[in-house]
Formats: C-alpha cells, sequence, structure tokens
C-alpha cells in the first residue's frame, strides 16, 4: 500500500540543496523524478489550495523542467547546468506544493505505482496528460470544499502554464492544447512511454484491480486539492484512458 502522509510537522525549516550529489545520477531517475517534479509543480498551480505564495514558485518550476530537463536526461554529468537548474526546478517544486498541496494525479500515481511497481514519476507521467484532460473544465460536477478562488478556474489556469511556457495559441482550449502537446513531446525525449499498455503492464491483471486501484485512489489525501473533485467512477475511466493512451 502507498499513501502520502503530509503534515506541516514534517516540512524541513532548512535544507541542504547541493547539486553535486546528482551528478551521477542513471538516465531513469533523471527521467522520473524529472518529471515528477514537472507534475508536483502543475498540480500545485492548478490546486484548490494554490495562492500568490505558491503560485510564483509553481511557474518557475514548470519553465525550468521544460528547459532543462531533456538536457540534463541526454548529457547527464556533462552538463552540469543542466543538472544544478533540475535539482533547484525540483526543490522549488517542492516548495509549491508542500503548501498548496496536490491533486488526482497524485492520488493515481500513488496506487498504480504501488499495485504494478512503477517508479513513483513514471507513474505519474502516464497519467498526466489524461488527468489534465479531465480536469479541464471551468464548470465541474462537483468542487472540493473550501477553494481559495471564487470560481472554478482550472481551464485559464492550465493556459496560464501554456503562456509562461510562450506555447502560442488564440483561445484558453488552444494553449491548453499546445500544453498538452509539450507535456507529449518532453516525455518522448525523456523515453517515458506513451501508455500505462505501452509501459507493459498486462491488460488482464490492469483491468482485475481496476475497481481497487480506483476506490484507494479516491481515498488519498491529494484527492482533496483537485480542481475537479471526483467520483470513484471518474477515476476509473481516466485510469482506462490512460492504460490504452491517445
Ligand atoms: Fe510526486
Amino acid at each position: 500500500m502507498k499513501y502520502a502522509i503530509a503534515d506541516y510537522a514534517l516540512t524541513p525549516n532548512m535544507a541542504i540543496v547541493d547539486p553535486n550529489f546528482v551528478d551521477t545520477m542513471p538516465k531513469g531517475l533523471t527521467a522520473a523524478s524529472g518529471i515528477d517534479a514537472l507534475v508536483h509543480a502543475v498540480e500545485a498551480y492548478v490546486s484548490i489550495m494554490a495562492t500568490n505564495f505558491t503560485n510564483s514558485n509553481a511557474l518557475e518550476a514548470i519553465k525550468l523542467v521544460f528547459k532543462y530537463l531533456p538536457r540534463s536526461y541526454k548529457n547527464g554529468k556533462d552538463d552540469p547546468l543542466a543538472r544544478e537548474k533540475m535539482h533547484y526546478a525540483a526543490t522549488i517544486a517542492g516548495m509549491a506544493f508542500a503548501n498548496s498541496f496536490l491533486g488526482i494525479c497524485h492520488s493515481m500515481a500513488h496506487k498504480l505505482g504501488a499495485r504494478f511497481n512503477i517508479p513513483h514519476g513514471i507513474a505519474n507521467a502516464l497519467l498526466f496528460n489524461q488527468i489534465i484532460k479531465y480536469n479541464l473544465t471551468d464548470a465541474p460536477k462537483k468542487q472540493a470544499v473550501f477553494p481559495q478562488y471564487r470560481y472554478p478556474n482550472a481551464k485559464t489556469r492550465y493556459a496560464q502554464i501554456a503562456d509562461e511556457l510562450n506555447l502560442g495559441g488564440k483561445t484558453e482550449d488552444d494553449k491548453v492544447k499546445k500544453l498538452l502537446d509539450a507535456i507529449s513531446k518532453l516525455k518522448r525525449e525523456i523515453e517515458i512511454p506513451s501508455s500505462i499498455k505501452a509501459y507493459g503492464i498486462d491488460e488482464k491483471e490492469f483491468m482485475d484491480s481496476l475497481d481497487d486501484l480506483s476506490e484507494l485512489a479516491f481515498d488519498d489525501q491529494c484527492t482533496g486539492a483537485n480542481p475537479v473533485y471526483p467520483l470513484i467512477e471518474d477515476i476509473k475511466k481516466i485510469y482506462i484512458r490512460s492504460y490504452y493512451g491517445e
């Protein structure tokens, strides 16, 4: 079982963030931890707990990941600048999500990773695009309690991320489409498969565990901060879409 435990009592007062420690990190870990940092920042940015204090950290981390993760993955220790920037990006994203929390990508990745022994960051990456598509509404069926905003605005928030990355696009829909394309391209560059099936998880085994996974994911601590409050049935559909991919 994998369940995230978060509490302000567990938040450090000080951290030593030294890029030298990650010099020789292998490629697989570079990809998994790098894409995890991106999911942290994006989920923190669209979280119902996002505030002015977390927004700037989230956006800065997102920009750093898009710029430096492919280089860090490809060049490893031969590109110390990319290594250093990714180390900072992961920490900055951590500062954002320690204060605004995450969303259902993490809820679902926790259960998927635990059940099929998939590295945490990869499990997130396999779900990420379908989560964004699910959240992409300013009229959710259900909203979480105590949102920090006056009205649902997830689509606008994703479009703002696209703007920050200078991806172009006229309407919010255009912009989010470009963001999804950019995420897919980034995943290809760091050799992350495009679906749970492509990762190599057996279809029958996956379908047999779907009900359990969906219920466990619903109960995960990260679900409450997602911009759309899901039904267990919704989570199940996202798992199925992520299994087969686009
Ligand atoms: Fe994570």
